[in-house]
């Protein structure tokens, strides 16, 4: 179970005072997320809320990347702050970019990368690799230059490396963004199979709708305070209505 308790986000920022350019600026405090009570114990969650709302914000407290200011964030009973290296072992995190997590020159060396923990066996390493670059449909490219691929496939490759390792909780930030259709069905396929066979948890953020229902629940986001929790198709709908777009 994920328990937010009173898991805020506040940060400093500068700010041109009154008295013009020749002051100097002021440090002010703002608030990114409102103190959050939230548990989730389903296998797949959702997040929606517009731009700037603080959906990754949220995110990046699952697995401590970022602290809350007050309050605090249990993964399966682990601080994310006090614990913070147990919980990375347990939740994987998919960026939006790819690039911020490949760092070997080819696929297969990354996901080789991420297993070397796990498996000790050289050979036996490979063949952990090129299976779950095959899960992802995506074991041809092993071998080619990561800064060849397209963005589609270094999302895919990203999510590979972080699967490799079998996490118990998933969390990704809109994983289909640079996705083209094709490969946005086989991620959610992928995703939903996860679900069932590895029981693996899941939580992401998205502006595609369709994604976020795939969810059995969904979080509405609205500046810095989550609005709407429960059924997918009620809280999407509450969204386009806030939006004005239904
Ligand atoms: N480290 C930080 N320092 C200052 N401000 C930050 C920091 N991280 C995020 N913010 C601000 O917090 C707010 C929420 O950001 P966040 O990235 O969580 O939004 P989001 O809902 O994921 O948006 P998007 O849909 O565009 O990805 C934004 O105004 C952002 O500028
Ligand atoms: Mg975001």
């Amino acid at each position: 179970m994920i328990r937010f308790e009173g898991a805020s986000v506040v940060v400093e920022e500068f700010v041109e005072t009154p008295g013009g350019p020749r002051t100097a600026p002021a440090l002010v405090p703002r608030t990114i997320l409102h103190p959050i009570d939230l548990s989730l114990d389903g296998p797949f969650t959702s997040v929606i809320g517009a731009n700037g709302s603080g959906k990754s914000t949220l995110l990046t407290l699952v697995n401590g990347l970022t602290r809350p200011s007050a309050g605090r964030v249990l993964v399966d009973g682990i601080d994310t702050v006090r614990e913070g290296a147990a919980v990375r072992r347990n939740v994987g995190f998919v960026f939006t970019d790819p690039a911020a997590q490949l760092v070997m020159p080819t696929p297969l060396e990354d996901v080789e990368l991420s297993l070397r923990r796990a498996v000790k066996d050289s050979s036996e390493r490979t063949a952990r690799a090129h299976a779950v670059l095959a899960e992802l449909a995506v074991d041809h490219l092993a071998q080619r230059s990561v800064t060849e691929l397209s963005g589609g496939e270094r999302q895919l490759v990203a999510l590979a490396a972080v699967l490799a390792v079998d996490p118990q909780v998933l969390v990704l930030d809109e994983p289909t963004t640079l996705l083209d259709l094709r490969n946005r069905e086989l991620l959610r396929r992928t995703l939903r199979t996860l679900v069932d066979t590895r029981g693996l948890r899941i939580l992401l953020t998205t502006h595609d709708l369709d994604v976020a229902q795939d969810a059995a629940r969904t979080l509405l986001v609205d500046d810095g305070r989550i609005v709407a929790d429960g059924d997918p198709a009620e809280v999407v709908a509450e969204y386009r209505q806030q939006a004005g777009v239904v």
